[in-house]
């Protein structure tokens, strides 16, 4: 294998233009193909981003030889069924969240991932920025002593286009899976996994969730309020309130580029935390570093992270009525 990645991107759309536009900025690693369902699209993407190769159909690009790893970015319900195809083809995978549509899938993806020895890793690029590595050495100094509630949301206000992923069950749309999962991870990034979660969602008319809260309880009253929504927007601030203080994450929390320490007794103070491109230079690296290493996930973000993420949204589902096609 090359000291440098080859990296393939299988489906081009919103996400996928981003990750090209951040992965130039890498050292270490390269575009070298990329996949659409039409070779007109891809010759087009391929053209835009300055890619080597442009194939016609996923599984082509797949059995290609000629790329190492593959950025999954198609929508959540073939999360599953491209990851399998990349690992069984011997390839790394960066699958794009969440990692799937279930607990059981993922388990499935996992499971391939441990069998072939290939590199998997869901694409949650905030645990790799620098505002969530600040907020876990401030936490870690012990100055504001334990977190006892988390507060966060990722709301916005989404065309009401029914056919289209954010709310089509059959695509896996609902807040929940698509945005929800941030607030959830700040929870569980800082708190862990829950001892009871509370969850009221409302229903779009496709069965889809539109707007979703938890509420996650902890030993010693600890606790996390999170919402998410494509019904309303929000200032998407995120507030972490410990012992003896409280760090404030501007809106939008999730690409924080600074934040501010409030320590009892004290100035606030703000601490910068900027990062290069779009907010994925740093999974991407990460990721290269863990794939050239010849591990089979990431330190960071890991397997067992995906997995208990997924359960508490699978908990969360249940909880709130939605289903996908295919669940009972
Ligand atoms: N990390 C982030 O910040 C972030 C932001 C947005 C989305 N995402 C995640 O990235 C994934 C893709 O989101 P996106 O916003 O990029 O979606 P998108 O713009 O709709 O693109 C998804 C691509 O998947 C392919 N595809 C294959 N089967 C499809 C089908 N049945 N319907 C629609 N598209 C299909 C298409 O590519 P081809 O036509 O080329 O095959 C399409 O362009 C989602 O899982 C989402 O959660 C992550």
């Amino acid at each position: 294998m090359s000291k440098e990645v080859r990296w393939g991107i299988l489906g081009l759309g919103n996400i996928a233009r981003k990750f090209a536009h951040d992965l130039k900025l890498v050292s270490g690693g390269r575009l070298v193909a990329v996949a659409s369902r039409t070779l007109d699209k891809a010759e087009q993407f391929r053209d835009e981003v300055g890619a080597d190769k442009a194939y016609g159909s996923y599984a082509e690009m797949l059995a290609s030889a000629e790329i190492d790893m593959v950025y999954v970015a198609t929508p959540h319900h073939l999360h599953r069924d491209n990851t399998l195809a990349a690992l069984q083809s011997g390839l790394g995978v960066l699958c794009e969240k969440p990692a799937a549509l279930n607990s059981v899938q993922l388990e499935e993806m996992l499971a391939a991932s441990t069998e072939t020895g290939h590199y998997f890793m869901e694409a949650l690029w905030t645990r790799f920025l620098p505002s969530t590595e600040k907020v876990a050495e401030i936490l870690a100094s012990g100055e504001l002593g334990g977190v006892v509630e988390v507060e966060a949301d990722f709301c916005f206000a989404a065309e009401r286009d029914y056919s289209s992923r954010l709310f089509d069950l059959a695509l896996g749309g609902g807040a929940l899976l698509d945005i929800g999962i941030y607030p959830l991870f700040l929870a569980y990034q800082l708190l862990g996994v829950p001892e009871q979660i509370k969850a009221d969602g409302q229903l779009s008319p496709t069965g889809s969730d539109e707007s979703c809260s938890m509420t996650l309880s902890y030993s010693n009253g600890r606790i996390a309020q999170l919402h998410a929504s494509v019904l309303y927007g929000s200032a998407m601030a995120a507030r972490i309130t410990c012992e003896r203080g409280y760090i404030l994450l501007p809106g939008r929390w999730h690409e924080a580029q600074s934040l501010t320490v409030i320590k009892a007794g004290y100035e606030p103070q703000e601490i910068a935390t900027p990062f290069p491109g779009k907010g994925f230079y740093h999974q991407i690296l990460s990721s290269q570093v863990a794939f050239l290493a010849g591990e089979r996930q990431n330190e960071k973000w890991s397997h067992a992270d995906s997995l208990a993420i997924m359960q508490m949204m699978d908990d969360i589902r249940q909880q709130i009525g939605v289903v996908y096609p295919g669940e009972q």
